[in-house]
C-alpha cells in the first residue's frame, strides 16, 4: 500500500466511523452502487418480494440513475417490483416546474424504467399549508405500510444535510417542513436562476426515517465535499452534521471519488494509521504537511520535528532530516518558473536551469477556458506571460457562458444594437423586430423559465465581447480566439447533457488545427455546477484521438486549477509567480467580465466575487511558498502536469 493509492475501503486504524469505500472518479462509484442497487432488485425479485428504495435527487446521482437505465435497457433489470420514496421536494413547488423534484425523478429514472407510477412517491410540493401535518404523517405511515426501505440512497449538502436534514436536526425526526439553510439555498440558486427565487422551505424525510432504512448509501462527489464528508465520518456524531447520524446505523456505507475523499486521514496524513511505502510525492506532501503544522520554513525542520510528529519512520528510512528537507526544498523550487513556456537559451543566465520546455521557442500555446472567463480568472499572469514572451497563444472558449449573464444585460445589449444599426442606417425594421422580440420574451419569461433561442444568443455575444476584451488586456489577438459553443452546454438550464461526438469532434479538430507544443486546460475536480468536470470530460476524449499524431508526442498538458480552489503546494509541477503590476493587469482583464461583475446569481461560499477569489488564492499561494522558505513573490499561479497520455 502507498499513498498514492491509499486502501479503497476503511482501513484498520482509520479513524473512519462509518465504512467508506473510495473510487478513482465518480463514474465508476456510481456504477458500483448501482450494480449494488441493482443486486438488491433482483434478490428480492428472485424471492417474489417488492424492493423499496429510498431516493435522492440532486447533482450527484445522476449518474447512478444513468447506469440504472443501462441496465435496464441493456440488462434486463426490472423495475417491476420495485417500490421508491423519495427524500423531499421543495415546498411550494408544482411537479412541472424545471427544479422540482418530480420532474428531475421522471426525467432521470422513472420515464425510462418500466416502474409502476403507483409506486412512486414523492413528497408533494402542493399540499396545501394546513394540511402539510396531515400529509407528512400519511408519507411516514405509506413507508411503514411498504414494509420500510430496504435501501436509502443519500447525497450529502455541504451543511452537512442527508435529504433537507438541516443542521440541528434531531436524530429522531421524522418526514417534516423545515425551512432550508442559507448555504443550501445559495447551492440551488444557479438551478432556480438566482437566490430569490429558490424556495425558503422544503418537506423532507426526518433523520430517524432514513435511519430506520436497513440498509444507507451516502455518495459524494468532488473537492466541494471533501470538508463535510471528514467531518460527517471522522468527526463526532453531532446534529451540527446530520449525515454524522450515520455513524449509529449498522448497514451505511459511505461511496466516494478522491476528490471529495481529499479530506479524510488515510488522504491527508496516511503516515499517522501505519507504515506507508515513501515515494516522492507522499514524502512532499508529509513534509509541507509538517512544515505548514509546526510553521516552520522546510529547512528548518529538525529530527525532532519529524519524530514528534508521527514521521519517525521516514526520518529513518530516507533521513536525516536534514537531506530530506533539501530534496524537497529543491524539487519545489524548481517548480517555480518566470517562464512557463520554456526560456530560450539565448536569454538563459548563469544558474538557470534547463528544462525541457526550454528545447523548442516561441511556442503554439492552446488554451482552454471551460466558460468564457476561466482562462484570465485562473491562469491571466501566465497568460501574460506567455504572450509576452513571444509564443503564439490561443484561447478556447468551450461553452458560451449564457447562462450566467442577467436578463438587463441582453436587453441593454439589443438596444446598443438597434442603436447601432440606426446609426450606420444598417436595416432598422429589422434590428427593431428583433429587439421587441427579445423585450418581450424578457418581459414574459416566469421565473427560472428558459430562455428563447435568440435571447441566448444575444447573452451568448455579451459574454464573447467581454472575452474579447479580456483577451485584449493580456495582449492576445483576438483572431487567436476560438469560441466553441460547445452544444452539451446549450440546454437553456444548468443541467447539462453528458459531452457527445460533436462537442469532442470540434475539439479535436482544434487541436488538429493549432498543433500545440503545450496545452492549458482546467483541471478541476469538479466545479459546483459540473461545467468543468464536463469540458475536461470531453477535452480528454479528444487528446485521446490526437494522441498518435506526431506533433502530439512532445505536446506538454497543463492544468490549472479552476475558479474555485488552488492546487496544493506539494502537487504543483509549475508555480508561475506574478509581479505586482501583474497581479493588476489580471484584474483588468478579469474586470472586462462585466456581467459576471455582482452575480446575486453564483456567490460563491464566501461572497466574494471572482476577481476577488482569484486574487487571494494566487497571494494565498504565493504566501505558502514563502512560508515554506522557498521565495517571497506577490502571487502564483499554479499548474499540475497532466501525464495521462502525454507521459
Ligand atoms: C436531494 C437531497 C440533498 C442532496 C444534497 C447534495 O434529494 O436530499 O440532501 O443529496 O443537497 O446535493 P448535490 O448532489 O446536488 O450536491
Amino acid at each position: 500500500m502507498t499513498a498514492a493509492e491509499p486502501p479503497a475501503t476503511t482501513a484498520a486504524g482509520a479513524p473512519e466511523h462509518v465504512p467508506t469505500r473510495v473510487f478513482p472518479d465518480a463514474e465508476p462509484a456510481s456504477v458500483w452502487v448501482a450494480g449494488e442497487i441493482a443486486a438488491l432488485v433482483r434478490e428480492r425479485a428472485s424471492l417474489d418480494r417488492p424492493c423499496v428504495l429510498g431516493l435522492p435527487t440532486g447533482a450527484t446521482p445522476i449518474s447512478v440513475y444513468a447506469e440504472l437505465v443501462r441496465l435496464h435497457r441493456e440488462e434486463g433489470l426490472s423495475f417491476a417490483n420495485v417500490e421508491t420514496f423519495n427524500l423531499d421536494e421543495y415546498y411550494p413547488i408544482t411537479p412541472d416546474e424545471l427544479q422540482s423534484y418530480h420532474r428531475f425523478m421522471r426525467e432521470h429514472l422513472f420515464d425510462h424504467v418500466d416502474i409502476d407510477p403507483k409506486r412512486v412517491h414523492i413528497p408533494d410540493g402542493t399540499v396545501p399549508a394546513d394540511r402539510v401535518a396531515e400529509y407528512v404523517a400519511a408519507y411516514e405511515e405509506a413507508i411503514r405500510d411498504a414494509g420500510g426501505l430496504d435501501l436509502q440512497l443519500l447525497g450529502i449538502g455541504r451543511t452537512g444535510h442527508i435529504g433537507f436534514n438541516e443542521p440541528g436536526s434531531a436524530r429522531d425526526s421524522r418526514t417534516r417542513l423545515i425551512f432550508l439553510d442559507r448555504v443550501t439555498r445559495r447551492d440551488a440558486a444557479s438551478d432556480f436562476f438566482g437566490l430569490d427565487l429558490v424556495p425558503r422551505r422544503a418537506i423532507t424525510m426526518g433523520v430517524g426515517t432514513i435511519l430506520d432504512a436497513r440498509r444507507v448509501v451516502l455518495i459524494a462527489f468532488g473537492e466541494h465535499k471533501a470538508d463535510v464528508v471528514a467531518q460527517a465520518v471522522e468527526g463526532p456524531v453531532t446534529a451540527r452534521i446530520a449525515a454524522s447520524y450515520l455513524q449509529q446505523h449498522p448497514a451505511a456505507t459511505v461511496v466516494l471519488d478522491e476528490a471529495a475523499a481529499a479530506g479524510l486521514t488515510r488522504y491527508r496524513s496516511p503516515w499517522l494509521l501505519g507504515p506507508v511505502a515513501w515515494t516522492d510525492p507522499l514524502i512532499r506532501k508529509a513534509v509541507v504537511w509538517l512544515a505548514r503544522k509546526l510553521e516552520k520554513p522546510i529547512l528548518k525542520l529538525t529530527e525532532e520535528d519529524y519524530n514528534e510528529a508521527g514521521l519517525q519512520d521516514l526520518v529513518a528510512g530516507r533521513g536525516p532530516a536534514y537531506d530530506i528537507n533539501v530534496d524537497v526544498f529543491r524539487a519545489m523550487a524548481e517548480t517555480v518558473t518566470g517562464w512557463p513556456g520554456g526560456k530560450p537559451q539565448a536569454m538563459k543566465r548563469p544558474g538557470d536551469i534547463d528544462r525541457p520546455a526550454d528545447a523548442v521557442f516561441p511556442k503554439r500555446v492552446l488554451v482552454f477556458s471551460p466558460h468564457p472567463d476561466d482562462d484570465v480568472l485562473s491562469m491571466g499572469g501566465t497568460l501574460l506571460r506567455l504572450q509576452e514572451h513571444g509564443h503564439e497563444v490561443h484561447v478556447a472558449y468551450q461553452t458560451s457562458g449564457n447562462l450566467a449573464v442577467f436578463d438587463a444585460d441582453a436587453i441593454r445589449f439589443a438596444e446598443f444594437a438597434q442603436d447601432f444599426n440606426r446609426i450606420f442606417a444598417i436595416s432598422p425594421e429589422e434590428a427593431a423586430k428583433i429587439e421587441r422580440h427579445i423585450e418581450d420574451q424578457l418581459r414574459r419569461k416566469r421565473p427560472g423559465q428558459v430562455d428563447s433561442f435568440e435571447v441566448r444568443r444575444i447573452k451568448t455575444l455579451i459574454r464573447e465581447g467581454e472575452a474579447r476584451a479580456a483577451a485584449r488586456v493580456c495582449g492576445i489577438p483576438v483572431e487567436r480566439l476560438h469560441f466553441l459553443r460547445l452544444p452539451f452546454y446549450e440546454t437553456g438550464t444548468v443541467r447539462k447533457l453528458p459531452p457527445g461526438e460533436a462537442d469532442v469532434a470540434g475539439i479535436a479538430a482544434l487541436l488538429e488545427e493549432v498543433k500545440p507544443h503545450q496545452v492549458y486546460a482546467a483541471g478541476d475536480l469538479t466545479d459546483p455546477h459540473g461545467t468543468h468536470r464536463l469540458c475536461w470530460q470531453a477535452l480528454q476524449q479528444a487528446l485521446a484521438r490526437v494522441k498518435g499524431k506526431r506533433w502530439f508526442r512532445d505536446c506538454e498538458v497543463w492544468l490549472y486549477r479552476g475558479a474555485w480552489q488552488e492546487w496544493e503546494p506539494e502537487r504543483m509541477d509549475m508555480a508561475v509567480p506574478l509581479s505586482p503590476s501583474e497581479v493588476v493587469r489580471k484584474r483588468d482583464a478579469i474586470f472586462k467580465h462585466q456581467s459576471q461583475k455582482d452575480r446575486a446569481m453564483f456567490p460563491g461560499p464566501d461572497e466574494r466575487e471572482f476577481w476577488q477569489r482569484a486574487e487571494v488564492r494566487n497571494r494565498e499561494a504565493a504566501k505558502l511558498y514563502d512560508r515554506l522558505g522557498l521565495a517571497e513573490y506577490e502571487a502564483i499561479e499554479g499548474f499540475v502536469r497532466w501525464k495521462a497520455i502525454a507521459g
